[in-house]
């Protein structure tokens, strides 16, 4: 899948800017819908076998209604599905094109997986609908229609179970792939997907996208059944009970353990990814969870259908600030190489003008050493600083880790005192860093 990033272009900075945000517009519809179909097939499934063994009725209809509220149609998958994926994943192809990291090629496999798994999606949905109408068939019924009874229950059953197993293949290249991105210490050294899945933070977003995808599909079967344009018909009190203790119960411990797993995506952030819209993003997502769990609660102890919107609207605000909150960690993650990247269009526009005979004066690295750097350093002897010589070995095969520091000094060397960020703009930071590489490998 190295070929994603090959079709990535250089951009500028404000080319930059526009990805993050077509990034959050893309995961406002992708993250919501994705943990929803997952959830819902979950449930779907479990009560689909239920109703199989133990021939109940209110089973079955639970199993159908609540596919059919998240996917009414065919093509919903692949519209809000299949098709934000692909843009996601042409967005990470752009953003990640300097670098090393595996991420887009994890989340083209993912792509494929998606498409996989929307095909068995739809014929799952239609093997209940079409039972559906079987059940419906008056007068006595024959041969035939027996016969096809068994057929649909079997696809009902495969298909359903691809479906569930392709998704959450798709799932995991999604979070893998996405994990990898937010941290930048991990780009050159994964090397295949499957060793991502003992990253910690991957396994803590798996497990938070299950716990979000429950919430997702039992507030949402809530709404659909109860309120959405004053609640689904010919709502009998028995389905609308199995509905109820279907749903509360589990729609409550998931969203109550949610924030459990906000925090831990925090703390399991790199320094780099660390910022303050970070932590505001985060606390607003278990703001809206506290107040949508309340709702949820509220239908526990006396149930009405208006608590069943209140809990739908506040958590869908819950998963909006979810979205925000990643799409900030991402942006705090790339920020050196998007600079780099920026700076790359940079002298890719300059050496244009110049073709064209028009100078700009620029500050080479050599300008920026000696009134910024030469102070404390000196390539062969420690100043207030440490000689390059010594330091500099390190960063030999990654210069975008020599740009970071440059950019953002961090405590290395206990015998030397910290360095003082020199406020460089990310573009100078990338020439001194480029300039300092090379007198250090003359001299060498
Ligand atoms: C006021 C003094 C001072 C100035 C000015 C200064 N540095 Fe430093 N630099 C230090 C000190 C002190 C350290 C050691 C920090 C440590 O080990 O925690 C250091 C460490 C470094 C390192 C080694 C980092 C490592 O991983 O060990 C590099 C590279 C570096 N500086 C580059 C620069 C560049 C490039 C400039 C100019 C833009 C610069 N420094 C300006 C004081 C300075």
């Amino acid at each position: 899948m190295d070929f994603l990033k090959q079709i990535a272009l250089p951009q500028s900075e404000a080319q930059i800017g526009v990805l993050y945000f077509v990034l959050n517009v893309i995961d406002f519809l992708l993250l919501p819908f994705i943990s929803y179909v997952f959830g819902a097939l979950v449930l779907s499934l479990y009560h689909n076998r239920k109703g199989r063994m133990h021939n109940d009725p209110l089973a079955q209809r639970f199993a159908k209604e609540m596919i059919d509220h998240i996917l009414p149609n065919k093509s919903i998958l692949l519209l809000f599905g299949v098709v934000p994926f692909m843009a996601m994943t042409f967005a990470y192809a752009q953003l990640l094109q300097d670098t090393a990291a595996l991420s887009v090629s994890i989340l083209g496999w993912g792509l494929l997986l998606l498409a996989a798994a929307s095909a068995f999606a739809s014929s799952y949905r239609y093997a209940l609908t079409f039972s559906d109408m079987l059940e419906a068939v008056p007068g006595k019924s024959n041969d035939k229609v027996e016969e096809y009874k068994a057929q649909m229950l079997e696809t009902r059953r495969t298909s359903g179970k691809y479906a569930l197993l392709f998704l959450s293949a798709a799932v995991y290249c999604m979070i893998a792939g996405r994990s990898l991105a937010v941290h930048p210490n991990s780009w050159d050294t994964v090397s295949n997907a499957v060793q991502l899945l003992f990253s910690l933070d991957v396994l803590s977003k798996l497990l938070q996208f299950v716990v979000l995808s429950f919430s997702m599909a039992t507030i949402g079967m809530l709404f659909f059944t109860f309120s959405w344009q004053g609640g689904t018909k010919d709502l009998t009190p028995e389905y609308s009970e199995y509905v109820r203790s279907s749903t509360l119960p589990i729609g409550l411990i998931s969203l109550l353990s949610l924030p459990l797993f906000v925090v831990l995506s925090v703390v399991l952030l790199p320094v780099v990814s660390l910022t303050a819209t970070v932590f505001f993003f985060a606390f607003l997502v278990i703001f809206f969870v506290f107040l949508a769990s309340h709702s949820v609660y509220g239908m526990i102890k006396e149930f009405k259908a208006s608590y069943a919107a209140k809990a739908f609207y506040l958590f869908t605000l819950a998963v909006f600030a979810l979205v925000l909150h990643g799409t900030s960690a991402l942006a705090g993650a790339t920020k050196t190489s998007s600079a780099v990247l920026a700076h790359r269009y940079v002298l890719h526009h300059e050496e244009l003008l110049a073709a064209m005979g028009i100078n700009l004066t620029v500050l080479t690295g050599e300008e920026i050493f000696t009134a910024k750097c030469s102070a404390c350093h000196e390539f062969g002897v420690k100043k207030v600083g440490p000689a390059y010589k010594d330091v500099l070995p390190k960063y030999e095969s990654d210069r975008t880790r020599l740009v970071t520091f440059v950019l953002n000094p961090m405590k290395v060397d206990p015998a030397f005192p910290p360095m003082p960020n020199q406020g460089l703009k990310p573009a100078e930071a990338d020439s001194i860093a480029a300039y300092i590489m090379t007198m250090y490998k003359q001299q060498k």
